[in-house]
């Protein structure tokens, strides 16, 4: 499953991660209320194409109202699951109450989670994370307060909220945390291949894992396959022209995150980076591209 990764897994990629064998695709985390008032920003963010099925939209909020009243209308858009971030360790999220604050507070997990069951008629899931910090590990109330409240999978990231995104996942925890609940559990962090995801998967008991960093610039970690160079640039060429779908020229400014990305490990990399990211003509882009095959 790819993990939302917020500013990368929008609707394009989201697409790319399917067809190379994602098997759930999740938006990034979107505000209750921002969703409740539905800007132009909150909408841009909540569109996908039925390509992307199954998938997810994950919310984040403070309060079992709002958030109620935010998955009611996520509902309408037709997705296929309704996800509840309480792992996003950003000091404005959490500030709020949201995100990773919720591990700190399983009651009120309790009350969001089961507002939102109330309400909506597709399943509703969680992303977690393990505990605040070493000594704060909340993981067994938290998956306790789900269960009550009756999420129907809920997705592990294996590392408490001071970690941000550094030191390493605890897969231990995450088989624990299969071993005591009957919810399926999802396992993320640090998944780098193919053959990682199914060395977890073997070792945790997870049906499934999700994977972030590792799937940007890589979707093919989703099939296995080892792409060949003139693969990887039809790929990056088939990303920029949905970019320039999505969104116009400005894709083009959202791409270069991506070329990045997908081109690290080419020979010449490093000159064709330098030029591909100031470039804003996409023929250009294309051309330069191709001189990497020919390189
Ligand atoms: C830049 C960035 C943005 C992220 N945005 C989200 C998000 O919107 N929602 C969420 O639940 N997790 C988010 N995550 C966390 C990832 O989904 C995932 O749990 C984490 O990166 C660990 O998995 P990985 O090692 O496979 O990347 C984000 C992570 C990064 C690095």
């Amino acid at each position: 499953m790819l993990a939302p990764i917020a500013g990368f897994t929008d609707s394009p990629y989201r697409r790319i991660a399917r067809r190379h064998g994602a098997g759930l695709v999740v938006t990034e985390l979107v505000s209750a209320e921002g969703i409740v008032r539905m800007n132009r920003k909150t909408r841009d963010l909540l569109g996908f194409s039925d390509e992307e099925r199954p998938i997810a939209v994950q919310i984040f909020g403070n309060g079992p109202d709002i958030m109620a009243d935010a998955a009611a209308v996520v509902e309408e858009l037709g997705p296929d699951m309704i996800d509840i971030n309480m792992g996003c360790p950003a000091r404005r999220v959490c500030a709020s109450g949201s995100g990773a604050a919720l591990l700190l507070d399983p009651n009120k997990i309790r009350a969001v989670t089961e507002s939102i069951v109330k309400k909506v008629r597709i399943p509703v899931t969680a992303k977690i994370r393990i505990g605040w910090d070493v000594d704060t590990l909340t993981y067994r109330d938290t998956v306790r307060a789900l269960e009550d409240a009756g999420v129907s999978l809920i997705f592990v990231h294996g590392r408490t909220r001071a970690q941000q995104y550094g030191g390493r996942a605890d897969w231990n925890v995450i088989r624990e945390i299969v071993e005591m609940t009957a919810v399926p559990i999802v396992g993320n962090g640090d998944i780098r291949s193919f053959t990682d995801a199914h060395e977890r998967m073997a070792f945790s008991g997870c049906p499934a894992v999700m994977i972030g960093r590792g799937a940007i610039g890589n979707p093919w970690i989703f099939s296995g396959r080892t792409p060949t160079s003139a693969e990887v640039i039809t790929q990056i060429k088939e990303h920029l022209d949905m970019m320039i779908d999505a969104y116009g020229d400005w894709g083009i400014m959202l791409m270069r995150k991506h070329f990045v990305r997908y081109i690290h490990a080419f020979r010449g990399a490093k000159k064709i980076r330098k030029e591909i990211v100031v470039s804003n003509d996409r023929d250009e882009i294309h051309e330069i591209l191709d001189s990497l095959i020919s390189a």
